[in-house]
């Protein structure tokens, strides 16, 4: 059988990725992270397109290493076109449209939303592949969304957030916690050994669409609140103001879910994104096949938060129907799925 290496890059935020994929094998897949953004709360855009332009050319000699080939080998350049910041994007479309011409290999301008949840076709993402039609629930620090995934590049967003994204509730209550950038991790954290004592109401949202500004404005005001009466408060009650979080976020999270279950019939469920790594919503997704019949996909933690792979799979399939892109495509921070 053919063997197809494709080398792809994901530079569409705070993370530098490469890796290189034969067919649907993934042989390397390097990420460095910029930690230069934990000091300031969150990612401050001109600083994180200088550090993937430093990080870019070690990365992918690092992938190529690894995968144990040399550039001559690849069949194509794969790279993350949106959606993301303009100046992190620019950097990997930069680089992959100027290898692909020295290399004279075809060019794949990926989706980066469509590859979070395309990650579920690599080799060893987990044991079961998802068949079409199933649904999506992507989450991380740009999006919400549950999306039916009619086929690899045929994808419909039933419901979205209205505002902030899950992983932004997440990572801007760390923030009133007084936990560094990127607090979602550290929430979950703390919530392994707290109890959820405390209770936040849940938004009132339309049809499959999320809101997650109001949870964090009633999170805020509760915090408030307390350390007037008791300026230890969160030092006190840190795991169980976590677990309390965490716990109103997945109940939100899953009663979308089986909404869109009920309403479309599927009761094939992914999720997919950076927040899919939480291990709250990871459980009550594997309790979900026993407790309500559906079949579940949970990937490996390496293809939850943004990593170069996801990148490398979509553009395999992408390949495969020879869906090529040619050297005047261009970044696009706004890239709908
Ligand atoms: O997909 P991703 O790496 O980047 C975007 O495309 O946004 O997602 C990053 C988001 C951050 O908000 C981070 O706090 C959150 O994913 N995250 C988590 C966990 N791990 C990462 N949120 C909750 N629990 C986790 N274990
Ligand atoms: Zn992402």
């Amino acid at each position: 059988l053919d063997k197809t290496y494709i080398l792809a890059i994901e530079s569409s935020c705070d993370d530098t990725s490469a890796s290189v994929i034969c067919n649907e094998q993934i042989l390397s897949n390097i990420v460095a992270n910029q930690e230069i953004h934990s000091k300031y709360g969150g990612v401050v855009p001109e600083l994180a397109s200088r550090a993937h332009q430093q990080n870019i050319v070690p990365v992918v000699h690092a992938a190529l290493k690894e995968a144990n080939i040399t550039k001559e080998n690849l069949n194509a350049i794969a790279f993350t076109q949106g959606p993301g910041l303009m100046g992190s994007l620019l950097v990997g479309a930069s680089f992959a449209k100027s290898m692909a011409l020295a290399l004279n290999v075809p060019l794949l301008a990926i989706n980066h939303m469509q590859a979070h949840i395309l990650a579920h076709f690599i080799d060893d993402a987990s044991d079961k592949k998802p068949t079409f039609p199933f649904l999506c629930l992507t989450i991380s620090g740009g999006h919400t969304q549950i999306v039916k995934v009619n086929n690899y590049f045929d994808m419909e967003i039933l419901g979205e957030t209205i505002d902030d994204a899950v992983g932004e509730a997440y990572d801007k209550t760390a923030k009133i916690l007084g936990l560094p950038y990127p607090g979602g991790p550290l929430i979950d954290k703390h919530a392994q050994t707290g109890n959820p004592v405390f209770t936040f109401t849940k938004p009132k949202v339309k049809e499959h669409h999320f809101s997650f500004s109001g949870l964090k404005t009633a999170i805020l005001y509760f915090i408030q609140k307390q350390v007037k009466e008791n300026p230890n408060f969160i030092q006190e009650n840190l795991n169980d103001i976590c677990a309390s979080v965490q716990n109103t976020i997945a109940e939100i999270l899953m009663d979308k879910l089986k909404k869109a279950v009920k309403e479309t019939g599927i009761k094939q469920v992914a999720i997919a994104g950076g927040v899919s790594a939480n291990s709250e919503i990871r459980k009550r997704l594997t309790n979900a096949q026993t407790h309500f019949g559906w079949s579940c996909y949970i990937p490996k933690f390496e293809y939850t938060t943004d990593n170069a792979a996801m990148i490398a799979i979509t553009a395999y399939q992408k390949y495969k129907l020879g869906l090529y892109n040619n050297q005047s495509v261009t970044a696009n921070p706004r890239l709908k799925v």
